[in-house]
């Protein structure tokens, strides 16, 4: 029997933590977890807003029954439709029957076509309202944050907004729901890395939906995963502003593939380089161990980004090479690189890396370096070059 951990008089949170999946979307390393959050509000009419992954479903019905204590469960919000939010759906469906499945028309559309389930659907459009008795919800469509069917449910009595997964991101809640209870330092950093892999094409939508948002009243943030924002909803809607406008911090990001150390040398002197600038903010981050989800939420955070890269296959390293094709993806602007590399016999380290970058936006920093097999005393002077090129570039005015 758990706590029943309360958000507002009559409103819970039923959600759960999966320490055992390895990787979010079969992609995205899950180092401390994650968390699938639901809520309960129970008011004359009682709702369950958004469900979790089917792999908790059992400790997950015991919580809404539990925090029910008897009483009917009259809607289920579905806020987006992918199965960590979705997959109890059918399960709760059958265990509360009666139950009405609220969601816009791409909703039903896609839990029809997802689970061939035919259920008591409450359709709703944008600006809808649900009165619940003494509360009421009204819906916001938010489409591509980060599916077409995503919208948002804002609680009008207490300020209330279930977000879906926007503001929400990587890290079980290990005791701590709420801002105020946990290292909001650690879930900002993973609340970015969700947001930068998987959220952040779509910035121009993210920009449309806090636009549509900012003439609401939130006192709390109540996203489907990480911590609860009741005590400084701001610092994560603000955050997601400037994640969504590109807006950069000064800093530079050095990725590097290696093969046996010489390359990793020149990254380790520029980023020497880079700190007898005056830079404070510079990652050293190896493509071969460090899982591209956690460089990607580096770059997006700074306005520098420097390649260096050996030659394999006449061609780029290949670890690196796919973190350069994944961060196309994205299509983030605004950012400012430069590259390095070596070889043994013949180049295309440094070649590969320029071929791919002159696709994007991003400008060219200094002059790329590349040498055979190691770095020379002139090579270095190439490379302090490029330092002291790219701290200028990146220094705020
Ligand atoms: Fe948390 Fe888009 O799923």
């Amino acid at each position: 029997m758990e706590k029943t951990v309360k958000i507002a008089e009559g409103i819970f949170y039923v959600g759960v933590n999966d320490r055992d999946t390895h990787l979010f979307e079969n992609i995205w390393p899950l180092p401390k977890g994650v968390s699938y959050n639901s809520y309960l509000i129970v008011d004359e009419k009682s709702v369950l807003v958004d469900t979790v992954k089917l792999c908790k479903i059992r400790e997950y019905l015991e919580k809404i029954r539990q925090t029910l204590n008897g009483r009917k469960l009259d809607y289920l919000v579905i806020n987006h439709m992918e199965p960590d939010h979705s997959g109890a759906l059918a399960a709760v469906a059958q265990t509360f029957p009666g139950i009405k499945i609220v969601g816009n028309k791409k909703t039903v559309e896609f839990i029809k076509a997802m689970y061939q389930l035919e259920a008591d659907f409450y359709e709703v459009k944008d600006g809808s309202e649900l009165d619940l008795g003494r509360r009421k919800l009204k819906f916001y469509l938010t489409p591509m944050v980060h599916w077409p069917e995503t919208m948002m449910t804002h609680e009008t009595t207490s300020g209330l907004l279930f977000s879906g997964d926007a503001f929400g991101g990587f890290g079980s809640l290990d005791g701590g729901v709420f801002d105020d209870e946990v290292d909001v330092n650690y879930y900002e950093h993973e609340i970015r890395r969700y947001y930068s892999n998987i959220v952040g094409k779509f910035g121009p939508m993210v920009q449309k939906a806090l636009q549509k948002l900012s003439a609401l009243e939130i006192k709390v943030v109540c996203p489907t995963h990480g911590p609860v924002w009741r005590t400084d909803p701001g610092r994560i809607i603000s955050a997601y502003d400037r994640w969504s406008r590109y807006v950069c911090e000064e800093g530079v990001v050095i990725a590097f593939g290696t093969m046996y150390g010489n390359t990793e040398k020149m990254a380790d002197f520029v980023a020497r380089a880079l700190a007898d600038e005056g830079l404070k903010n510079i990652r050293v981050m190896n493509t071969s161990t460090v899982h591209e989800s956690f460089i990607i939420n580096e770059i997006w955070r700074f306005k520098g980004v420097i390649f260096g890269s050996c030659t394999y296959n006449n061609w780029i390293y290949p670890p690196l090479e796919n973190l350069i094709i994944n961060l196309a993806h994205k299509g983030l602007p605004n950012r400012v690189f430069g590259v390095f590399g070596s070889y043994g016999w013949s180049g295309g380290g440094v070649k590969g890396i320029l071929e791919h970058l002159r696709k994007n936006s991003w400008s060219l920093v200094g002059e790329p370096v590349e040498v055979q097999f190691s770095a020379k005393p002139e090579d270095l002077e190439k490379l302090k070059r490029l330092a002291v090129d790219m701290a200028r570039a990146v220094k705020s005015e």
